[in-house]
């Protein structure tokens, strides 16, 4: 079997520098495609364009602003051809009691997390539908469906994510655009910080997990995006994935 099974692909990773997003721009470009990295941290983003080399341009920019997102289209098009895989994967919130959350907490999670994905989506369609086989990932959390402690505004705005996404499934399976939801459980710098910071919360969850540790950005999380991105997951839309080593398991 071909390795390179994104092979001609354009794709969009959000968040794309480091940490998830960081693990599925490599691995995208090892499977063949190409990248437009959106991501607020220059240098690691320009470290990974060098690394990566021509398959590869960083765009810094916060995904909260819409002009972020059209610009991030037009690179695509531009230097790729195309634009066939839009992965919403950045993301941020702030945690603390849903009492103690305030507007500007709420707006952060909601301008990153829900309108980032809208805009992008938005941006991304008359491109996407050009390709007539084309497809989006956006993340999820076990947070939102498990109702997280502190997570108020983060779970809002993570299962917000999924309806959307399935509203979108429904709507753009006539243009063959597929659009799924992805759920990780990954040992990243966010997640050693949240450790950190509430050490009890974070030993429960790992004890939880039925394959016995958070995973890998690398082998865990990122194959199953590209797996998702590529004509081997043609007939699925409208799906959560869980990553995260079984820890929820969805009926
Ligand atoms: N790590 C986990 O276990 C876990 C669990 C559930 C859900 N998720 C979701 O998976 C996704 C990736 O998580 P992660 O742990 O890799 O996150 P992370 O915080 O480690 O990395 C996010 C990336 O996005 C970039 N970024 C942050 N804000 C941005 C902005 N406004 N504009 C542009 N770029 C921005 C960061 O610079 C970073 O490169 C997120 O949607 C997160 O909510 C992660």
């Amino acid at each position: 079997m071909s390795s390179r099974t994104l092979d001609g692909k354009s794709a969009i990773v959000t968040g794309g520098a480091s940490g998830i997003g960081g693990a599925i721009t490599k691995l995208f470009v090892a499977r063949g495609a190409r990248v437009v990295v959106v991501d607020l941290q220059e240098e690691a983003g320009e470290a990974l364009a060098r690394e990566l080399g021509d398959a590869v341009v960083f765009q810094r920019g916060d995904v909260s602003d819409r002009n972020v997102a059209d610009t991030a289209v037009a690179s695509a098009v531009e230097r790729f051809g195309s634009l066939d895989v839009l992965v919403n994967n950045a993301s941020v919130s702030r945690q603390k009691p849903f009492e103690e959350q305030t507007d500007d907490d709420w707006n952060l999670a909601m301008d990153t997390g829900l309108y980032a994905t809208r805009n992008f989506m938005l941006a991304a369609l008359p491109e996407l539908k050009k390709t007539g086989n084309a497809c989006v990932i956006n993340f999820g959390s076990g947070a939102g469906l498990n109702g997280q402690p502190n997570q108020a505004s983060y779970a809002a705005t993570k299962e917000a994510i999924r309806g959307l996404s399935r509203v979108a499934a429904n709507e753009w399976a006539e243009f063959n655009i597929r659009v799924n939801v992805v759920c990780p459980m990954a040992l990243t710098a966010g997640v050693v910080q949240w450790a950190q910071a509430r050490p009890e919360q974070y030993a429960q969850s790992a004890a939880a997990v039925p394959l016995g540790r958070f995973g890998d950005p690398d082998r865990d999380v990122a194959p199953i995006v590209a797996f998702l991105a590529s004509d081997d997951a043609r007939y699925m839309t409208g799906q959560t994935v869980m990553a995260d080593g079984g820890a929820v398991k969805l009926r």
